[in-house]
């Protein structure tokens, strides 16, 4: 193992294990008022009228009419209100907010407000829904000419549901007026300079009279990208009014219901078959988007790049749809947008084989990319694809083409096996060209006197390990002890815009810049000084640059490549589905602290598990969504999976610090097929399994 991945405790251990971290929701603060959010109750409607109860002196309520600067929350495209305008959209949609000191009293305003509408019709249904908030289409080859000539085409719909993010910490934001005019903004979130775009617009204020700060947080995968922005401008609108700070940290059953989710999807795969080899697919992708647009696009752009999987198809057609229901706004999610088309391929790839009576895997494996081909938008696979090495680790660690050929035989009992592989990469870091044309990162390195080094960025530690691993990268560049470098949680007066924590691009990315930042550093070293360094982005030059009107070029800039299996014993009679080894093999370059990546690897398995398994969530015909607990909601725990190995295969990103590539949310996204070939295989009856969720519920159906 090299130097740089031996494992070394987190910089967030102590305080985290000891209980000491402060979160949003600790701070014992008496002048902070509670804040509650006053939420529409109808899915579509036109508010009449708003009916506060008479106020005590100290409370307050905060609408539309008290948003300084525009009632728009910058995110893509800026459709999401503060504050609900004449109309609202879905069942939750925040009207207005109750503020006050005792939370007993605000609790007590919030019951007896009263909201007059005028019902609208509303969409609810995505197979209904006809308004294509964002809608791509892209191509490559003549894959007319090879449906023309095909032996057999294939067609096949593939669905996948909600998921939720289930942070420990829900949404949580605070704001308070300083002097000045100035604002200042903090919350549990994962992208600071977001929020503060965000904020600046809301409350008409220039980039000075804005401060945004990360808190302790607990968890985000996705879920804390966007959703703080909408947050954190309802709080500084409420402190706003209210003449003293505001804090709103939400209740679990308004985090399941109300915030951003994995977009659900229903996907049309259509397959052009001719001497046994896939030669064109023509895929339809429609995502549920909800009400308002967040971040649908990016996340449709991502799910429509890999549609075709890891496999060579030189002749494509993609088109993509987000539709837009009345519904919660969907949002980002570990995976933004593969694994609900991953998902489909692979289960269309599996069902092709069982129909060509050929081998899932070996059909697989004739058609891999590899290094020099070409990608879905025409870029290049730059770099080796180790799937076949990492194919063969996998089987030896389970036994897989020896069980999958077992399994196939006739079981006969109450308990029946089966076993599932998949293949995926993640695009590592934004889709396209965004790091260069809008992200532009700088990341700086503060040396003091003493020699000690504060890393300075706006990435965000959200459990990640990213305290820890900028550090390292730095101490080891700068041959200093680890304790000799920091790296806070972000205040946007303190550091400069590094980017947001998303898209796995944190440690690829602006880790690749502080490496470079501590080389210049060392150079320069001067005892006993104080110093600072800094550094930018700069794209690669081997890119082929990325158009997003006909999606043609180098979408990322490399990939992390993952296989994942998956050996299942159904219970004919309950149709639980016990998992009796699942495995996961990942390449995301060289690890930056081994526990920390395999941490990473584990825990997104486990949710990628509760994606195909347990995590249904629906709403009624009212349009509210009715899992809003973990009694209805139900998310895997270490326990579901006793048998949970990873393994790490390393090809180096030149690009990345020390050879790293993103890796965060690479172990989520083949999770689903691979259970659902294992069910798929232990149910022995050939019902399709071709939608995730796959609950016990739908085993005894498909029995
Ligand atoms: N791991 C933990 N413990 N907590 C999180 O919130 N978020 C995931 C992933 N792993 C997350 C996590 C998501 S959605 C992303 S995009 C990446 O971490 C961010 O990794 P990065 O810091 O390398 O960008
Ligand atoms: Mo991760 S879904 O890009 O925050």
């Amino acid at each position: 193992m090299e130097k740089i991945s031996e494992s070394v405790v987190r910089k967030d251990h102590a305080a985290k294990i000891s209980g000491e971290a402060i979160y949003t929701g600790d701070y014992q603060n008496p002048d902070i008022l509670f804040g509650k959010l006053v939420r529409s109750s109808k899915a579509r409607a036109k508010v009449l009228k708003v009916s506060v109860p008479e106020l005590p002196e100290g409370y307050c309520y905060v609408n539309r009419d008290d948003v300084p600067g525009d009632n728009n929350v910058n995110i893509v495209k800026d459709d999401t209100p503060v504050y609900a305008n004449e109309i609202v959209e879905y069942i939750g949609e925040p009207i207005g907010m109750l503020c006050g000191p005792d939370q007993k009293v605000v609790e007590d305003l919030w019951k007896r407000t009263e909201i007059e509408y005028e019902e609208l019709e509303p969409v609810l249904d995505l197979r209904l829904a006809t308004e294509a908030l964002f809608n791509y289409e892209y191509e490559k080859g003549d894959w007319k000419a090879a449906f023309a000539e095909a032996d057999k085409v294939y067609e096949e719909e593939f669905e996948t549901g909600y998921q939720d993010q289930t942070y420990l910490e829900t949404q949580a934001m605070m704001a308070e007026m300083l002097e000045d005019g100035k604002v200042s903004v903090s919350g549990s979130m994962q992208c600071p300079y977001y929020v503060k775009g965000a904020v600046m617009r809301a409350m008409g204020l220039g980039p000075d009279k804005v401060r945004i700060a990360q808190e302790v947080t607990g968890g985000g995968f996705g879920g804390k990208e966007a959703f703080p922005s909408i947050l954190g401008c309802q709080v500084a609108v409420a402190a706003k009014k209210a003449g003293k700070p505001v804090r709103c940290v939400f209740e679990r059953r308004e985090d399941l219901e109300f915030t951003s989710k994995r977009h659900p999807s229903l996907n049309t795969y259509r397959v052009a078959v001719k001497d046994g080899k896939v030669t064109a697919m023509d895929i339809d992708v429609k995502f549920n988007a909800g009400a308002y647009t967040t971040l649908s696009a990016v996340v449709l752009q991502r799910g429509l790049i890999c549609a075709d999987g890891v496999y060579n198809v030189t002749n494509l057609h993609v088109r993509g749809r987000a539709l837009k229901t009345n519904t919660t706004p969907c949002g980002a999610y570990r995976g933004f947008g593969a694994p609900q088309t991953f998902f489909s391929v692979e289960m269309m790839m599996n069902h092709i084989a069982a129909d060509l009576g050929v081998d899932p895997l070996e059909f697989k494996e004739a058609h891999l990319v590899k290094q020099g081909d070409g990608t879905s938008t025409s870029g290049k696979y730059h770099y080796p694809v180790p799937l076949p090495d990492m194919i063969a680790e996998i089987d030896a660690a389970c036994d897989f083409r020896k069980k999958y050929a077992q399994y196939q035989k006739e079981q006969t009992g109450r308990f029946r096996r089966g076993i599932g592989i998949s293949m995926h990469f993640h695009g590592a870091g934004f889709t396209g060209s965004a790091e260069r044309d809008s992200i532009k990162a700088v990341a700086k390195l503060h040396k003091l006197p003493d020699g000690s080094v504060i890393a300075l960025g706006s990435n965000s530690e959200i459990g990640q390990g990213l305290r820890t691993t900028f550090s390292k990268i730095v101490a080891n560049e700068l041959n200093i002890p680890l304790d000799k470098v920091n790296y806070n949680y972000p205040d946007t007066d303190k550091v400069p815009d590094s980017g947001p924590t998303v898209a796995s691009r944190s440690l690829m990315t602006v880790g690749e810049l502080f490496r470079r930042a501590a080389i210049h550093l060392r150079s320069e070293w001067k005892e006993g000084e104080e110093q600072w360094v800094e550094e930018h982005y700069v794209q690669p030059d081997y890119m082929i640059p990325f158009s997003l009107n006909d999606f043609k070029g180098d979408a990322y800039p490399t990939y992390a490549w993952g296989v994942s299996a998956i050996e299942v014993e159904v219970d004919t009679d309950t149709g639980l589905a016990k998992v009796l080894g699942a495995y996961g093999n990942f390449d995301v370059g060289t690890p930056i602290d081994q526990n920390i990546v395999i941490g990473q690897m584990e825990g997104g398995f486990l949710q990628g598990l509760g994606y195909s398994s347990t995590e249904y969530m629906t709403y009624d015909n009212k349009g509210r969504i009715r899992n809003n607990s973990f009694a209805d909601y139900i998310i895997p725990t270490s326990m579901d999976v006793p048998n949970l190995q990873i393994q790490l295969h390393v090809e180096k990103f030149p690009y990345g610090p020390y050879g790293a590539k993103g890796a965060g949310e690479l172990p989520l996204v083949g999770v689903p097929a691979a259970y659902a070939q294992a069910v798929e295989q232990a149910l022995q009856n050939g019902q399709k399994v071709n939608h995730v969720p796959f609950t016990a519920e739908d085993t005894m159906k498909a029995l």
